[in-house]
């Protein structure tokens, strides 16, 4: 029985702006994505039994269908049911090293694993853009944690348009570890307090999303200007994640006022609270301080770095 070991790294949101409301329910948003390399280890294997099973070393991540790595071995194998009745079914083991419900895309980048291996085992060739394709109908980040790197994302999150990669940056992260924050609850109080603000009318809808492309913080990415991307840094879901987790606001208080911090923001729908730094030796000393300013065992910390892949292929047996 053949089987693939996978890396699955995390996101962080650079860029978040909400434009509107989409026929579909979701939000018209233009976002920049980042991969950065604090990673899930998946392994993918064929087994005997006609049957998806879900293992995973943390204690809070289901194993069943309510698991998006779960429903994306499901999505394959109803895709693809010859493939399926001819290698039998898939074995999904987990091992999580990315916060669960933190806005760091962490079940989005477990799923895009699946499908990737699942591709490899089944010997199906799909190309990125059939494997982005069938992300978006898991969830809005799955096709970006497919290729990973630097990209802008449009519509509902699922229309990427790549950007020159960034490797050089250094991103602090802090979490505390009992607090989560649902996205869809955080998207529903922004409509609730913001959609008087909302564009309507859908070519103007579409005209702001793609101004994006020619924005400030773009600008700064293409020249790898550490300091403007970082003084560009936007997230709209703050206007009602903050005052909602005092403890999220404050992480990105004390950030703020940390020596060589060079900008912070909240990842995705939080409560993940990112910092972007120079150098490794500047992000061990921010990760001390902040240590020393919150001495709370609940918050977790991590030193990461920018990374330009999304899911690759390690070892297969
Ligand atoms: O696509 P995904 O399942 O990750 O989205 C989670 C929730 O976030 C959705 O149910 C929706 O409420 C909200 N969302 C949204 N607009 C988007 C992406 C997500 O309103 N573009």
């Amino acid at each position: 029985m053949r089987s693939y070991t996978l890396i699955a790294p995390a996101k962080i949101n650079l860029y978040l702006e909400i434009i509107g409301d989409r026929p579909d329910g979701y939000h018209e948003l233009a976002m920049i994505l980042q991969s950065i390399d604090l990673a899930d280890k998946i392994d993918v294997r064929s087994i005997s039994v006609d049957t998806i099973r879900v293992h995973c070393n943390h204690p809070q991540v289901p194993t069943d269908k309510s698991n998006l790595a779960y429903r994306a071995a499901e999505l394959m194998a109803t895709q693809f049911p010859e493939a399926f009745s001819k290698y039998g079914g898939v074995e999904i083991t987990i091992n999580k090293h990315i916060p669960v419900a933190a806005g760091l895309a962490g079940g989005s980048t477990d799923a895009a694993a699946v499908l990737v291996g699942i591709d490899l085992l089944w010997k199906l060739g799909l190309t990125q853009s059939e494997l982005e394709e069938l992300g978006a109908t898991l969830g809005s980040d799955v096709p970006f944690c497919v290729a990973g790197g630097t990209a802008i994302a449009t519509g509902r999150g699922e229309q990427l348009s790549p950007l020159p990669v960034l490797d050089h940056i250094y991103v602090v992260l802090a979490k505390y570890r009992s607090l989560e924050v649902s996205t869809a609850w955080a998207y529903k109080t922004y409509r609730q307090q913001f959609s008087n603000s909302y564009i309507r009318d859908t070519e103007s809808l579409t005209a702001r999303a793609n101004a994006v492309h020619s924005g400030e913080i773009v600008k700064a990415i293409l020249d790898k200007n550490s300091t403007k991307i970082a003084q560009k840094l936007h997230n709209d879901l703050e206007h009602v994640v903050l005052p909602a987790y005092l403890q999220v606001l404050q992480l990105r208080e004390v950030f703020g006022t940390q020596e060589g911090v060079l900008g912070t923001m909240m990842s995705g729908s939080g409560p993940t609270v990112f910092a972007l730094v120079e150098s490794e030796q500047q992000a061990q000393a921010v990760k001390l301080n902040l240590r020393k300013a919150i001495p709370d065992e609940d918050l977790e910390l991590f030193v990461t770095r920018m990374t330009t892949h999304g899911i690759q292929v390690t070892s297969s047996v």
